[in-house]
């Protein structure tokens, strides 16, 4: 299924390609198309791919608005078209409605209004399973401490960094959310404002109150006050994250530590893989088996499940092995012991991932990205190697 948005700029006027291609361009996600005028008035046959959407301009040079999108709209029935025009004219811009068009951008073209626009496409082509949908994963901490945090916030900023995979990072640690001090965002706006008006929940409002982040993550924060956290049901989640995938290609949850509720409940069914995040401490690995069972108990998948070991030390007291004897399936990854990298990062606010790309924690989530999109190079990998370079 197609993972871009293609979008085709037919726009006569040079001025006018130029600024639309500038806002355009940069989006994540979005394969954009040069055609030369009356391009798609020629009909399907005569251009190399179909697009998602269309941008014509409405000047007098480039023909009758009105009959040139009747025409395109029946040679691309599917496709959504944009007019781009200087016209502020209601019987003008309804017109226009009536022939085909979706969207009646006035210029100057404001880059959110065409953003959201572009985005209100994208996740309407995900309902109907015409655009893959993003995946999501949760990381919850067997034991309070052990990394959940830190383990969401480097995954993010680590699937970020192409800067063309779009990344949405969520903290859903209601109580004690701190992902936005990992990132040093003193964010204006939460997951509350989401809750308090969701019956008109549209792209819009998702962008609208997420935090961008110079890793490229877009960030939707916890709520400010703890007891707030009260007012957020299952179906907040569950339309969040919905409308969320259809917009991102990863979507990371910071579930926080042990605590389940019906919130956590509906993020892990939204999920394609629930990370339990733990240490090789005895009450840490008690608490994993615990956990996992409870987790299944709400009827997740043993599949989707997958134990992490943070803060992995080869040769320490307890040998791995007798650690997976009292989980039902293999550790899935292990992250080396990173102390003082990790304080550093934390207390300057820069994920490490970005602040030392090189330290043993970046080189290891690096990996571990690679694992959970299926593209290690050597599948049994799973983050640390033992003596001469084995798989532990
Ligand atoms: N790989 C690692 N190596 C060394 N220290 C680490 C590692 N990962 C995390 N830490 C340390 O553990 C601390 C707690 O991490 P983090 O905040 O991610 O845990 P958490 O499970 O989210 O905790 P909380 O229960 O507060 O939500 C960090 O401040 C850091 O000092
Ligand atoms: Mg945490």
């Amino acid at each position: 299924m197609a993972k871009e948005l293609i979008v085709a700029i037919q726009i006569a006027k040079p001025d006018r390609a130029k600024a639309l291609t500038g806002l355009t361009k940069h989006l994540k996600g979005v394969n954009l198309l040069q055609w030369p005028s009356n391009h798609a008035e020629k009909g399907a046959m005569s251009v190399k791919t179909i697009p998602d959407i269309i941008m014509i301009d409405d000047s007098p040079e480039t023909g009758d608005l009105f009959t040139r999108l009747k025409t395109i709209k029946s040679h691309f029935p599917q496709v959504t078209l944009f007019v781009v025009s200087d016209s502020k004219d209601h019987q003008h811009i309804i017109a226009a409605m009536k022939a085909g068009a979706s969207e009646f951008l006035v210029e100057p073209v404001l880059e959110e209004i065409l953003h959201n626009a572009i985005d209100e496409v994208r996740a309407k082509l995900a309902n109907a399973g015409r655009l893959a949908q993003g995946r999501i994963y949760s990381f919850i901490s067997a034991k309070g401490g052990v990394g959940s945090t830190v383990l969401a916030v480097n995954t993010a900023a680590a699937l970020s960094i192409d800067k063309k995979t779009a990344v949405a990072l969520v903290d859903m640690s209601f109580q004690s959310g701190d992902a936005s001090v990992l990132l040093d965002i003193v964010p204006q706006n939460t997951i509350m404002d989401i809750c308090a008006n969701m019956h008109r929940l549209d792209v819009s409002l998702l962008r609208g109150v997420m935090s961008g982040h110079s890793t490229g993550i877009n960030f939707l924060s916890a709520p400010l006050n703890p007891e707030d956290s009260e007012d957020i049901n299952s179906e907040h989640i569950a339309s969040i994250l919905n409308l969320t995938r259809k917009l991102y290609d990863h979507v990371v949850l910071d579930c926080g530590a042990m605590h389940i509720n019906d919130c956590s409940v509906e993020a892990f069914k939204h999920s394609d893989k629930v990370f339990v995040v733990t240490d090789m401490s005895v009450p840490s690995i008690r608490n994993t088996v615990r956990l996992c069972k409870l987790i299944r108990k709400f009827g997740i998948s043993l599949e989707k499940i997958e134990i992490i070991i943070n803060r992995f030390i080869k040769g320490g007291a307890l040998s791995l092995a007798e650690v997976e004897k009292n989980f039902d399936k293999p550790v899935y990854w292990l992250i080396p012991n990173d102390f003082s990298d990790i304080v550093s990062s934390i207390n300057r606010g820069v994920p490490l991932i970005k602040l030392s790309p090189g330290s043993p924690f970046s080189k290891n989530v690096v990996e571990f990205i690679k694992k959970i999109q299926g593209i290690l190079d050597d599948p049994d990998f799973r983050g640390v190697r033992g003596t001469f370079g084995k798989v532990i």
